[in-house]
């Protein structure tokens, strides 16, 4: 098995066998992606894209926001299926990726990259050069990336599997310097078992 299929083998398990509240990243408000986005002051349709979204609530809050232009990307078909599958008919409001982010090929740009707790899943340098070659092309000049980490305080696992924690100087120092650095902040999560995760946010915007 390669390296992309064992991964996609370990999330699609997760989410055969996991109910939604029973994983540490369950949020029903995702309040700090929320507050994050909200913080840029998109139009409706811009494009915006959740990498790692597997069937998180942001995709329900950001259509309840009227954003008409949403893409959720993951590697797990089955946490896509779980997603579209609550959101029923709003589901057709978005396009589903099915995709290892180190594979992805996008067909266009976007205003707004997020990721919540996905980027922080991959550990080797030629993973990580993929991602951020992926991502800063598929921004749009003036677009904004936002990404949330575990921190340098947070867990060094997550689901089970070994994860690089980012301080907020640590995340500013591995994004391209085609990129300035808008705000980052340490945000406490708790998780559905009642302990605490510390994450690191940061917000940056495309030259
Ligand atoms: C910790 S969960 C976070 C889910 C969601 N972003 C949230 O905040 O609730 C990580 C998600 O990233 C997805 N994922 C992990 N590695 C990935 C990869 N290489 N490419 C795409 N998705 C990935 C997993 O399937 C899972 O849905």
């Amino acid at each position: 098995m390669d390296h992309i299929e064992s991964k996609k083998k370990h999330w699609e398990n997760i989410y055969d066998t996991k109910k939604l509240n029973e994983v540490s990243w369950y949020q029903p408000v995702p309040e700090s992606s929320l507050n994050f986005i909200n913080s840029v002051e998109l139009a409706k349709d811009a494009r915006i894209i959740d990498i790692g979204g597997g069937d998180s609530f942001l995709v329900d809050n950001l259509i309840s926001l009227e954003y008409t232009n949403l893409s959720v990307l993951d590697i797990s078909s089955n946490a896509i299926a779980r997603a579209k599958q609550r959101l029923a008919d709003k589901a057709d409001e978005v396009k589903w990726i099915v995709s290892d982010v180190t594979d992805f090929k996008p067909s266009g740009t976007y205003d707004l990259w997020h990721d919540r707790a996905a980027f922080h899943f991959l550990t080797s340098s030629e993973d990580i050069k993929k991602y951020l070659n992926t991502m800063e092309s598929a921004i749009s000049p003036n677009g904004y990336l936002i990404l949330g980490t575990f921190s340098d305080k947070g867990p060094t696992k997550c689901s089970g599997i070994e994860i690089k924690q980012y301080s907020i100087k640590g995340l500013k120092a591995s994004i391209p310097d085609t990129f300035t650095f808008i705000e980052g902040k340490n945000i406490d999560h708790t998780t559905p078992s009642g302990s605490i995760q510390n994450f690191t946010f940061c917000k940056f915007k495309k030259k």
